[in-house]
């Protein structure tokens, strides 16, 4: 039972990201108790509802995509913006009106948020039974046999170790073909805006052999693709000596095998030349050239990076904190030009409306855009997050009318580009991995080129999981069409 965790699409484009959520679908292995999970946020948020459902499964649980079925319910829940915790927030008091009915319901709220408000939201939302960060999955089902017995738990704490190296996650939302694999957790860079280093805490990177292992087992059972994912993947560093620990001290360094993200990538391509190998998110202050020259060694390795911006002026730059200046974010891009070329596709996020931005500063920001000539972008307006560097220190000055019509102009900008981008293609022959249905018609089936631009073609005789080579015939800004070469 592959794919158990369905899309839902409720939204409009500029709501996106706060809305967009996945649920669980019907897994029936025989067990007694029933785990529904509605997961927010990130890519890295569904790979951990990955991981607890493979805790819980381990402890009597089958996942449900009917919370009416469910004995469990949680929330993996994210905190970025506020309107994401909004969304739970709304959410959640649908789910405390079936509790109410049903009083032996146990309901948890997990992730980003649990993290943020500890235990705060138990007295907020008085239906609510566990509370449980994201570094205490472990300990979900002794917590969750606490409240069988009508306890509350919390469990908030943020470990410097706990990569889940060792838990097989149960694929949730999987094609089959494509799945994510969690290379490292937490975050060091403490970007002003930004409130995951207060929800993830330290940076920790995961032992390469086990992340190889989950590489090869996927591959072996028939995946084509893998993303390693971690808040800035090119900080990636392990060795043997620190077991795991997120920093080398300088002693450590260059004693023995230090493997770095480029080391990484190596080693996941060399699994086999037909498993595509992507990654995210890289950080611009990070990215090395040894990564790109990995990159370019390998044909599997795609040739795809997406590299938040948040702003084209390095003054709002440097009052984000991001540690690079616009000038050194134009010179990545140029070196990935160089050495990848033109046809490598480069996305961001965008952040309109950060405090005390000028227009003229996000004149910038548009003028960037241009430069950069994104194929593809996430652009939100910035919201104050307690607790972060920006809201202790900055006005959150920018009135909200003038943030949106900011992002608006962003929004614009980025839809034109990416029809440039795409336009290129016309013409061009390039390889795609079938990924699956396409949504508008049945007759057609949907894939990936290197670059991570989606690929509509005719489904003829083509299977989900082939690699096949289409010449793009045409395109929107959002997608291309293609034909098969024969
Ligand atoms: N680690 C990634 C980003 C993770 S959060 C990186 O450094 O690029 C995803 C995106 O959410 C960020 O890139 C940023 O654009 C956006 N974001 C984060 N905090 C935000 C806030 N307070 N308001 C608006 N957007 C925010
Ligand atoms: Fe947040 Fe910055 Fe870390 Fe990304 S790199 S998760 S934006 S603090
Ligand atoms: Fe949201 Fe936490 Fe991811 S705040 S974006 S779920 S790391």
């Amino acid at each position: 039972m592959e794919n158990i965790i369905k899309d839902i699409n409720i939204i409009n484009k500029e709501e996106a990201d706060s809305c967009d959520f996945k649920i669980t679908a019907d897994e029936n292995t025989g067990k007694i108790k029933k785990l529904y999970i509605e997961s927010y946020g990130c890519q890295m948020n569904f790979s951990d509802s990955e991981i607890v459902a493979s805790i819980m499964k381990d402890n009597g649980f089958d996942t449900t995509s009917d919370f009416n079925h469910a004995d469990v319910i949680f929330l993996n829940t994210c905190s970025i913006r506020d309107k994401a915790e909004q969304t739970v927030r709304k959410r959640l008091s649908q789910f405390n009106q079936i509790k109410s009915e049903k009083p032996d319901l146990t309901i948890g709220v997990l992730g980003c948020m649990a993290e943020r408000l500890k235990d705060k939201l138990l007295e907020e939302e008085k239906l609510v039974d566990l509370v449980v960060g994201p570094d205490a999955y472990r300990d979900l089902p002794n917590l969750v046999l606490q409240a069988d017995e009508g306890l509350k738990g919390v469990n908030t704490f943020l470990s410097r170790e706990e990569t889940y190296a060792d838990i097989s996650p149960v694929r949730l939302n999987s094609n089959g073909v494509s799945a994510f694999i969690s290379i490292m957790r937490g975050c060091d860079n403490m970007c002003s805006f930004c409130v995951v280093p207060f929800t993830r805490g330290r940076e920790r990177s995961r032992d390469p052999h086990s992340i190889v292992n989950e590489a090869r087992d996927l591959f072996q059972k028939g995946y084509k693709e893998v993303t390693l994912l971690g808040q800035n993947v090119d900080s990636y560093k392990w060795s043997p000596e620190e077991n795991n620990k997120a920093r080398l001290n300088k002693k450590a360094e260059g004693v023995s095998e230090v493997i770095y993200f480029s080391d990484l990538l190596e080693m996941v391509a060399a699994i086999d030349s037909s498993l595509r190998v992507r990654f995210s998110t890289s950080h611009p202050k990070d990215i090395t050239d040894e990564v790109l020259y990995t990159m370019k060694a390998h044909d599997n390795i795609c040739k795809y990076i997406h590299l938040p911006v948040q702003s084209g002026n390095s003054r709002v730059l440097s009052l984000m904190n991001r540690t690079y200046d616009r000038e050194w974010y134009l010179e990545r891009v140029q070196k990935i030009r160089e050495i990848l070329g033109e046809d490598c596709g480069i996305s961001s996020d965008m952040i309109a409306g950060f405090c005390t931005e000028t227009e003229e500063e996000h004149r910038d920001t548009l003028s960037m855009m241009d430069l950069v000539q994104y194929d593809f972008s996430y652009m939100f307006y910035y919201s104050e997050r307690p607790g972060t560097l920006a809201a202790k220190k900055y006005p959150d000055d920018i009135p909200l009318p003038v943030k949106k019509r900011r992002l608006q102009e962003i929004i614009e900008k980025q839809n034109q580009l990416s029809l440039v981008r795409n336009q290129r293609d016309i013409g061009k022959e390039q390889e795609i991995l079938i990924e699956g249905q396409s949504k508008r018609s049945a007759d057609q089936l949907k894939g990936r080129n290197s670059a991570n631009k989606v690929v509509i073609v005719p489904a003829g005789k083509l299977k989900v999981g082939e690699y096949v080579k289409v010449r793009i015939t045409d395109c929107s800004s959002a997608t291309l069409f293609g034909e098969v070469v024969i």
